[in-house]
C-alpha cells in the first residue's frame, strides 16, 4: 500500500465491486477552498466552474427564502402541492406527472433507481453528463457510450445502440460539458423510433438559455410517448443550485414509480417557495438569459482574439481548448479564477468556462493570456 492510499475496511470491501469501481464525482472548486489551497482573499476569486447564474437569484426569490425561512422548524411538503399546481399550468400537464428532486441530478438518480437492475443497459453519448454513467453504474448497470458526433449525441448511432438488454437512454439538450444542442424536430423523431418500453431521459438542465425560437415544448410529446421523462432544473438560469431544486415530468404512471423510490421529503421548504417565486419572474430569466448571451458573445470574440479554440455553445459556458489543460488551470487558479478541467469527460485538451458577468468574462480572458504567455516562456511561477 503506497502512503497516499487509505486503507479500506473489511465491511467497505463488502461493498459491490460495482460501487467500489465508481470514480468519484469531481465538482468545480468552491472558493473557500481555492482562497484555504493558495492563499488568497476569497473577496477577489471568481467562479466560473459550475454553470451557475452570475446574477444568482431574482430579488423576488430572495425575499421568498426569507418568509419560508421563518417555518423551517416543520417538515416540508413532501408532494409539493404549491410548486406542482404552478408547474402543472405552465407546462400544461397534471400534478402527477411531475416529480420534484434535489436538484434535477436527484430525479436522474430516481429514474436510474426505479428502472435498472444489474445487467441492465443505459445508452448515453461520448461527452455526455457525466452524472448518467454514474448513477447507471451505482446501480451495477451497464452503461453504453455512443461515440459523438461533432462532440453532440449521434442520434441514429444511439437509436442503433438499442437492444433488448436497453432499459434507459439519456439525451441531454443542451449537453454539458460540450454545449452542443439539436433541435427539436430530431429529438422528437428519434424519440419516435425508440421502443415504447424504453425510458427516455430528456434532461432540459439548460433549456432556458436557448433562443426562445429554439425552445420546443417537449412536455407535450409525453402524451404521445409515455416512456418520456423531462428534466428541468432551478440551478442554473434560475439561479438556485444550493438550493438544490429541479424537477421531471413524465406519465403519471411513471411518476408514481419515481415516487415509491424517492425520499418523502427530498425537496425542502426554502427550495419549494424559492422555486415557486422564480418561476413567476419571467422577466428576470429573460434578462439572465441576454446577459448569458452577451457575455457568450465577449468570450467568444476574446478566445478568437488569442487564437484560442473554442465550441459553439447553446448553454451558459463554452469549451475552451488549450494544450496543456491542467497547467493553464492551475495558472488560472493562481490568479483567482476558477474553471473546470473536463480531463474526466475525455476531454484532457479542454477547460470548460462558464459565462459570467461581464467583468468576469473579461478576467478570465485576461488571466488566460497571462497563463498562456508564462507557460510559453516556461516560467512555472507565473501566474
Ligand atoms: C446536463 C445537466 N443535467 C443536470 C444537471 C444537474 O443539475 P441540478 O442537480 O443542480 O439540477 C446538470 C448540472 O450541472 C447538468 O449539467
Amino acid at each position: 500500500m503506497s502512503a497516499m492510499q487509505k486503507p479500506v475496511s473489511a465491511a467497505a470491501l463488502r461493498a459491490p465491486e460495482y460501487v467500489r469501481a465508481i470514480a468519484p464525482y469531481v465538482g468545480g472548486k468552491p472558493i473557500e477552498e481555492v482562497a484555504r489551497e493558495l492563499n488568497l482573499d476569497p473577496a477577489t476569486i471568481i467562479k466560473l466552474a459550475s454553470n451557475e447564474n452570475p446574477r444568482g437569484p431574482s430579488p423576488k426569490v430572495l425575499a421568498a427564502i426569507a418568509v419560508a425561512a421563518a417555518d423551517v422548524t416543520r417538515y416540508p411538503d413532501g408532494n409539493g402541492f404549491a410548486l406542482k399546481a404552478a408547474l402543472s399550468s405552465r407546462l400544461g400537464v397534471r400534478p402527477e406527472q411531475i416529480v420534484l428532486g434535489n436538484g434535477s441530478n436527484d430525479v436522474l438518480e430516481l429514474v436510474t433507481q426505479a428502472f435498472l437492475t444489474p445487467g441492465d443497459h443505459a445508452v448515453y453519448s461520448q461527452y455526455a453528463f457525466i452524472v448518467y454513467p454514474l448513477a447507471t453504474q451505482a446501480r451495477g448497470a451497464l452503461g453504453i457510450e455512443v461515440p459523438a458526433k461533432d462532440h453532440g449525441h449521434d442520434l441514429d448511432a444511439m437509436r442503433e445502440a438499442i437492444t433488448p438488454r436497453t432499459r434507459l437512454v439519456f439525451i441531454a439538450n443542451p449537453n454539458n460539458p460540450t454545449g452542443t444542442w439539436l433541435a427539436g424536430d430530431a429529438v422528437e423523431s428519434f424519440i419516435a423510433r425508440v421502443p415504447r418500453d424504453v425510458i427516455i431521459v430528456l434532461d432540459e438542465a439548460y433549456n432556458e438559455f436557448l433562443d426562445p425560437s429554439d425552445q420546443v415544448a417537449s412536455t407535450a410529446w409525453i402524451s404521445r410517448y409515455p416512456n418520456l421523462i423531462v428534466t428541468h432544473t432551478f440551478s442554473k438560469a434560475h439561479g438556485l443550485a444550493a438550493l438544490r431544486i429541479g424537477y421531471g415530468v413524465m406519465d403519471a404512471s411513471v411518476a408514481d414509480l419515481l415516487n415509491r423510490v424517492r425520499q418523502p421529503f427530498n425537496v425542502n421548504s426554502l427550495a419549494q417557495a424559492a422555486a415557486l417565486a422564480a418561476l413567476d419572474d419571467v422577466q428576470y430569466v429573460e434578462d439572465s438569459r441576454r446577459l448569458n448571451r452577451n457575455g457568450m458573445r465577449q468570450l467568444q470574440a476574446g478566445l478568437q482574439a488569442l487564437s484560442v479554440r473554442s465550441l459553439p455553445s447553446h448553454g451558459n459556458f463554452i469549451l475552451v481548448e488549450v494544450e496543456d489543460a491542467l497547467t493553464i488551470h492551475q495558472s488560472l487558479l493562481r490568479q483567482g479564477v476558477i474553471v473546470r478541467p473536463v480531463a474526466n469527460y475525455g476531454l484532457p485538451a479542454w477547460l470548460r468556462v462558464t459565462v459570467g458577468t461581464p467583468a468576469e468574462n473579461e478576467r478570465f480572458l485576461a488571466a488566460l493570456a497571462t497563463a498562456r504567455d508564462s507557460q510559453a516562456t516556461g516560467d512555472a511561477r507565473a501566474h
